[in-house]
């Protein structure tokens, strides 16, 4: 009885986890484009060592930790060191508290 509705519900559930996907999908491209901005991605890819650790490395290290977000913020506002090796990061001490958030964020989402 219920199966002519079936169809109906199951394309608005698609549309609505489309437009979940669209919507994480723009911020982590906006978080990309704030880290090109601010040269971050100079020094750091999400897959590969350079200069410094691939993002996927910093999200593994820091999973599960409950200050996380906290820790990456002040290691990129104030620089690091000895972390990850010997080359240092310099610091960015003219990014906003919001946008380092959003760094933090985006970089310990990172896979
Ligand atoms: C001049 C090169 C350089 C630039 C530019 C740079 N980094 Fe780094 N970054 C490094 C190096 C080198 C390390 C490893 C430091 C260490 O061993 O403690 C690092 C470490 C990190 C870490 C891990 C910190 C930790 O506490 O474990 C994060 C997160 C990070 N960088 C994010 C960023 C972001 C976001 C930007 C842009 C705002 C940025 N980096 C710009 C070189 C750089």
């Amino acid at each position: 009885m219920a199966t002519p509705y079936t169809p109906i519900q199951s394309s608005a559930l698609s549309i609505a986890a489309l437009a979940a996907m669209l919507t994480l999908g723009q911020s982590a491209q906006a978080n990309e484009a704030l880290a090109q901005k601010n040269n971050c991605l100079g020094c750091h890819a999400v897959a590969t060592k350079l200069v410094g650790p691939a993002y996927k490395e910093v999200a593994a290290k820091y999973a599960g930790q409950v200050d996380a977000q906290a820790r990456v913020m002040e290691s990129i506002r104030n620089g690091s060191v000895g972390k990850w090796g010997e080359l240092p990061m310099p610091p960015h001490s003219k990014i906003s508290d919001a946008d380092l958030k959003k760094l933090a964020t985006w970089v310990l989402s990172a896979k």
